[in-house]
């Protein structure tokens, strides 16, 4: 026969479940204390970002039925969307990686675009779909677009997670949006500023007086 403490009698499991809710409210706090700290502002949560992925992926493997596109990602930002985006999309998909800047260390766009590293293969007759995590002036990809044409792919398509298209001096648009974005200056999920903050899972909005606005 089982002891009460084994079999979990009721008064044991409402315990441990207040305990647990406890533990998860503590966390939440101190999450928020934290989050408060950094002078951040959650704007997507991960559940958002990931479903709104799926989405996304969704379209594309119906776009793209019977082709096999190549995604070409613009580093660093986009690093953790190609990760998640690329494991949305049930085709036969290649990868590639270009490593561009605009911004240096500050917070607008220098409008300076240098390619640190190029891709690795032929895009000649390929449909590719570039992965960006934020189109903003639209400087970098007017600038990619330009040199990637120039190479004969069969298509070009843009996908971003996120599009501010308030700041827009270019005339980019994509074609596969996460989310449409006011102007602020957001971090995490990839997106950094000064190189910090790109591994949070979430997306927030970096308070102004954090980078002395
Ligand atoms: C960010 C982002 C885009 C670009 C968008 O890159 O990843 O590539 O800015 O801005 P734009 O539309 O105004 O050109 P960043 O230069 O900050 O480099 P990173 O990807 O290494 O963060």
């Amino acid at each position: 026969m089982m002891k009460d403490a084994e079999k979990g009698g009721f008064g044991y499991v409402v315990a441990w479940k207040s305990n647990r809710m406890g533990r998860n409210m503590l966390q939440a706090m101190l999450n928020e204390e934290r989050l408060n700290e950094m002078g951040i502002r959650v704007l997507y949560t991960e559940e958002e970002l990931r479903s709104r992925i799926v989405q996304l992926g969704g379209r594309i493997t119906a776009d793209y039925a019977g082709r096999r596109p190549m995604l070409v990602s613009v580093l660093r930002g986009s690093y953790i969307f190609m990760a998640d985006l690329t494991r949305a999309i049930s085709l036969d998909v290649t990868v590639d990686f270009m490593v561009v800047s605009s911004y240096g260390a500050g917070t607008v766009s220098s409008g300076q675009v240098e390619i640190k590293k190029d891709l690795s293969d032929s895009i000649e007759g390929r449909d590719l779909i570039i992965v960006e995590d934020i189109l903003d002036s639209g400087n970098t990809l007017y600038y990619l677009m330009d040199v990637l044409r120039a190479r004969k792919p069969a298509s070009i398509r843009i996908c971003t997670l996120m599009d501010k298209p308030e700041r827009r001096t270019k005339p980019i648009t994509a074609d596969y949006v996460g989310f449409v974005i006011p102007d602020a200056f957001i971090v995490g999920y990839g997106l950094d500023y000064d190189e910090r903050y790109r591994n949070l899972p979430y997306v927030g909005i970096l308070k102004p007086s954090v980078y002395g606005k």
